[in-house]
């Protein structure tokens, strides 16, 4: 049935999504981890061997007590290849139950992706994999397609980082992007300290999983950090219990919006990158007047770690803070917008269809990935 249906993957630092073109989101999504049964914490280089050793992937990298070491082969990019190849066949093989064999592959890649990044994954897929067809695209530039319209300032908000990337008419406005190391991941870290400090059976590095669960479920932005906390400081109505690991009652407290305050204010955990509102008023500034305003109301706000309740609002009052308020702006919220570069890549895998994007195996053969289309036609 999927024979020669496009494959769209999209290995992200914090989960791999994975589906066929004809899926209207992922149909599978698992934690982009390996877990090996040995301590590899002595080995300095990222790209170490592993070949021999025992590993389990994904969701059993973090059950199995027999892990030693996990390791996460994504982070802005591939950082660990032999990894990262183990993935991609247990994606393939083990969770889409398909041999890639007759399946083009999309990929989307993470925005400081390099040309050696794109050779190697090309040599992976067309060599190993053997794949009849490859396409790359980079995630901002993919979200922007998923909302449907090709002007807009992406703020992609992942596990890894946070990106600006404003889009005039298709075309990328290089010099205007903006890039904070504030993502899911040191959301996570923040409350996984906090909770650590509280509950001190937290603390080992084998709950980061669980503590990011509890973030998920339990996590929101406020509108207002100081009055939430004088709130919290009052009643213990919204306090929230949860079951530690021991069995015993845990309760989150305003660890609840402080965690993902860091968005808004990277200074509360000592980081001095710029807050998310800054990143798009800075942006919006390096653009030139004369779109300003059709790129402020596109503002499309994607990626996992943009899906806190409350969000959005926030968000609305810090550039309503910034801006004059003569100006006008609108953020752009979507369903699924987690999956947002993943949508995309259906997105340009039709386009491709009608356009000659792809790499075929024969013209990777022939010349390489020079020959591809994509190489570049982002950057
Ligand atoms: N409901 C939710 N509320 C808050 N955060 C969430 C929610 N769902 C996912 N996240 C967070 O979003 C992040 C994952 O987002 P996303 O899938 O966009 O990243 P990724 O593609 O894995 O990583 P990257 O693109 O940075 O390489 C994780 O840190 C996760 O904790
Ligand atoms: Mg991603």
């Amino acid at each position: 049935m999927h024979l020669d249906q496009p494959i769209i993957l999209d290995s992200g630092s914090s989960s791999t999504k994975i589906g066929f073109k004809s899926d209207s989101i992922p149909k599978d999504v698992f934690p982009t981890v390996i877990g090996y049964t040995e301590d590899l914490s002595s080995l300095r280089h990222s790209d170490f061997p592993v070949y021999d050793l025992e590993y389990y992937i994904g969701e059993k990298a973090f059950n199995s007590k027999r892990v030693k070491h996990l390791l996460y082969p994504v982070w802005n990019r591939i950082i660990h290849w032999e990894s990262i190849e183990k993935i991609w066949h247990y994606a393939f093989f083990d969770r889409l139950h398909i041999n890639p064999n007759y399946n083009p592959i999309m990929m989307v890649e993470t925005f400081y992706s390099s040309k050696e990044q794109q050779e190697k994954i090309a040599e992976i897929m067309f060599e190993i994999f053997c794949v009849p067809k490859l396409l790359l695209s980079k995630s901002p530039l993919l979200c922007l397609y998923a909302s449907e319209r090709t002007t807009g300032i992406v703020v992609e908000s992942s596990a890894s980082m946070t990106i600006v990337v404003p889009v005039y008419k298709g075309t990328i406005i290089p010099h205007a992007i903006m890039y904070s190391n504030i993502g899911g991941y040191t959301i996570t870290k923040y409350l996984h300290r906090m909770l650590g400090n509280k509950y001190s059976q937290l603390k080992p590095q084998k709950f980061s999983y669980f503590i990011d669960e509890l973030k998920k479920k339990h996590c929101y932005v406020s509108l207002n950090a100081e009055r939430e906390k004088k709130v919290f400081m009052k009643t213990k109505k919204f306090n929230k219990k949860f079951l530690l690991p021991s069995g015993e009652i845990g309760i989150m407290e305003e660890e609840r919006f402080r965690a993902p305050e860091l968005i808004f204010d990277p200074l509360l955990d000592g980081y001095n990158d710029e807050p998310i509102q800054q990143l798009i008023l800075r942006s919006i500034k390096k653009c030139d007047l004369t779109i300003r305003n059709e790129l402020l109301n596109n503002i499309i706000l994607c990626g996992g770690n943009t899906l806190f309740h409350g969000f959005c609002e926030r968000l609305d009052k810090e550039l309503n803070l910034l801006l004059d308020e003569k100006i006008k702006f609108s953020i752009k919220t979507f369903e699924n917008r987690d999956f947002f570069p993943w949508l995309g890549g259906r997105i340009l895998c039709e386009y491709a269809e009608k356009t000659d994007l792809w790499l075929s195996r024969k013209k990777y053969l022939d010349s390489g990935i020079d020959s591809a289309p994509f190489i570049n036609y982002f950057l």
